[in-house]
């Protein structure tokens, strides 16, 4: 089979600087953007394919049938050994967040409380917050693991009155990358179906698994049958400015799913899912190149950091392309009244991201939108050739030299 390029290497800044999505348009010119969770890849050649073909007949109708469902099957089928994903089980839904509103309507109710892993990926609590959920939050271990012991705790604890009836799980964890074990998820199962709480596991990262880690679908763990998953091609291929993703319910959670408004069937794009099956279904080779090219950089941004931000912390990730790193010892007085919007955006410049924003020219998650836990960390996307990562990490650290360290 031909090789593939590294993705990350193929497009310069000038030719990013011409796109018009969130991450390379929210910021002025001059910063470097490494926020928002776009890759600097170029699409991969059979997703580009599978669209020209599209394009070329008209194909720009609506969204049905089962392609998104098998393309997953398949993929999950050969990357994970998992043959468990049955077409009748799942539903393709907009995207990943609107999937978890929309089956959290299906097992709770109004003014339930859901737990999270904080800190987490900030949309969480904005989205349960706009459908009336409560948030309760059950820290990851300072190793960046789920906490087992933490876990129950929230599951037990009647917050106002009532308990929690879900749990919204990040697997891998954004932003620390972590990778759930069998054992971990296995223990979340058992701790589930003892406190009667129903799991959505957020699988968005899954193909993102970086080499020395393996995935482990939740729904394939013993006790996860009435558990829910959501998938897509979007981060792992870069999609996501193509809406769909697809929601997949463990078998004993088939009769819920068959409650699944018929209107939500009307918000996927056909296209969209054509973009996404192709990316599951022929862009594996494409995908082994990128993480590749994530584990290089993965390697690289830990020698940045030690050579330009030695105060900054951080665990290098198992997965996606994300690093969260502790800037406290950086600046032990910025920490405090950090601010920043469900997507992690700054809004003020008390906090790192602050700091590195405005006197870097650098944008990066603040990490006080990720929850309890968040606030003096930032979230850096090192999803981007060796050439921005560098010049991105230098001009960190020359703010960190100029703050007096
Ligand atoms: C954990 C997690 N869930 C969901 C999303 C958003 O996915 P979608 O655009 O499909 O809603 C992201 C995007 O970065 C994410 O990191």
């Amino acid at each position: 089979m031909a090789s593939v390029l590294n993705p990350l290497e193929q497009l310069s800044l000038d030719q990013l600087r011409q796109r018009t999505s969130a991450k390379w348009r929210t910021h002025p010119a001059d910063v470097l953007p490494l926020w928002v969770a776009e890759m600097d890849v170029p699409l991969a050649p059979p997703v580009h394919a599978a669209l020209t073909e599209a394009l070329a007949i008209g194909d720009t109708g609506y969204q049905v049938g089962t392609a998104y469902a098998e393309a997953f099957a398949g993929f999950a089928s050969e990357r994970w050994g998992w043959n468990g994903v049955v077409a009748e089980r799942t539903a393709v839904v907009p995207d990943v967040m609107l999937g978890i509103v929309e089956v959290l309507h299906l097992v709770t109710a109004p003014g339930d409380t859901v737990v999270v892993n904080c800190p987490v990926y900030p949309p969480f609590y904005a989205f349960l917050e706009s459908i009336g959920r409560r948030v309760t939050e059950a820290p990851l271990n300072p190793g960046g693991r789920l906490d087992l012991a933490a876990l129950e705790e929230a599951f037990a604890e009647p917050v106002d009155g009532s308990r929690p009836t879900a749990y919204l799980l990040c697997s891998p964890h954004n932003p620390t990358g972590t990778v759930h074990t069998y054992a971990e998820l296995t223990a979340v199962a058992a701790l589930a179906q003892r406190h009667g709480v129903r799991v959505v596991a957020d699988e968005i990262h899954a193909p993102l698994v970086l080499p020395g880690a393996q995935f482990v679908p939740y729904l394939s763990v013993p006790g996860a049958q009435d558990g829910f998953s959501l998938v897509s091609a979007s981060k792992g291929w870069n999609l996501a400015g193509f809406k769909a993703a697809l929601l997949v319910a463990g078998p004993l959670a088939a009769d819920d799913l068959a409650r699944l408004p018929e209107v939500v069937s009307h918000g996927p794009s056909h296209v969209a899912v054509i973009a996404h099956a192709a990316a599951l279904r022929s862009a594996g080779t494409w995908l082994d190149a990128l993480l590749l090219g994530l584990d290089d950089n993965r390697r690289l941004l830990g020698d940045l950091i030690a050579e330009h931000l030695p105060e900054v912390s951080w665990t290098p990730p198992e997965a996606t392309y994300l690093a969260w790193l502790g800037c406290r010892g950086l600046f032990p007085d910025a920490a405090s009244d950090e601010g920043a919007d469900a997507r992690g955006l700054v809004t003020s410049t008390a906090g790192p991201a602050g700091v590195f924003l405005e006197r870097g020219r650098v944008a990066l998650s603040a990490g006080a939108a990720f929850g309890s836990g968040g606030s003096g960390f930032v979230r850096l996307n090192f999803a981007t050739s060796r050439q921005i990562l560098t010049q991105a990490v230098r001009q960190m650290g020359a703010v960190a030299s100029r703050s007096g360290r």
